[in-house]
């Protein structure tokens, strides 16, 4: 299958995780790709494994938003995908939040995210897709993520109103919202492994499905979002958990 043919697709941290398995799909379906992250060598050796652009951009930064945007525009152009996915896990519950922390996450995983959008939109293509990277985060009360889920929570609040803006230019937006996936974004917590294999064992028993997500499942449906196949679909939000956020009161 090759329905991303002719395009140019743009993925904020592209070296890890979600970012890597799905600039690696949109490759595979035909569209020239450009990752970002903000560690260089990270960023080269991602680029060099997926044979695509790799350059570096901290979305913490507009500065370096801005340049990473006149650096694709002297590249290709103009952009068709805009895939909004890099972001940061900082947990800390009610009465152990710092503002240091709260900027952090808030600055990259929300001010980082409508920062992208705000500065390729002058390069975005009439009839453009911009997907989302949110959380199932956004409308659960996890212990120790009121930061977090705020952080996604306003990154879905933000695309509906901008799919409502955008539309006339034919220019969709939309959120996709993983459950827990397979990823390093864990490990960079700085919770110890038993700690964490300990999240692991617990959270894999509340999904339906009884496993997490692979970074490729994520790809396939953000995949179909950029496509053209996804045409009539903007403002909305796609949860993929293994069916966690059913809830399931028994089970
Ligand atoms: N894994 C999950 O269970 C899960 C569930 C729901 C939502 N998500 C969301 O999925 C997205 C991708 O996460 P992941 O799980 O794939 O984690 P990951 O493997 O840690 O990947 C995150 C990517 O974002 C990049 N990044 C972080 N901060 C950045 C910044 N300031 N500027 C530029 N790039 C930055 C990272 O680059 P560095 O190498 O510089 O860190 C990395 O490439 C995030 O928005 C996350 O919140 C993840």
């Amino acid at each position: 299958m090759s329905s991303l043919q002719g395009k140019v697709a743009v993925v904020t941290g592209g070296n890890s995780g979600i970012g890597y398995a799905t600039a690696q799909e949109f490759k595979s379906q035909g569209a020239e790709v450009v990752i970002t992250g903000r560690n260089a060598e990270r960023v080269a050796q991602a680029a060099k494994e997926l044979h695509v652009m790799g350059l570096v951009a901290d979305v913490g930064n507009v500065t370096a938003i801005e340049a990473l945007v006149s650096q694709v525009k002297e590249a290709f152009g103009k952009v068709d995908i805009l895939f909004v996915n890099a972001g940061i896990f900082q947990p800390a519950p009610v009465g152990q939040i710092s503002e240091a922390m709260l900027d952090h996450q808030m600055g990259i995983n929300f001010k980082g995210a409508v920062f992208t959008t705000e500065k390729f939109l002058p390069i975005l293509n009439d009839g453009a897709s911009i997907v989302n990277l949110s959380s199932v985060n956004a409308y659960t009360g996890m212990p120790n993520t009121p930061i977090y889920a705020a952080s996604k929570a306003a990154l879905n609040a933000y695309t509906r109103t901008a799919a409502t803006e955008l539309a006339p230019k034919k220019i969709r937006v939309n959120s996709v919202n993983p459950g827990p996936v397979a990823t390093p974004i864990f490990g960079k917590t700085g919770m110890e492994e038993d700690q964490l294999n300990g999240f692991a064992e617990a959270m894999q028993h509340r999904v339906p499905l009884k496993r997490f997500g692979e970074p490729g499942d994520i790809a396939k449906l953000v995949a179909f979002l950029a496509s053209d196949e996804a045409s009539f679909i903007t403002g909305s939000e796609y949860n993929i958990d293994g069916g966690i956020n059913v809830n399931p009161l028994l089970g």
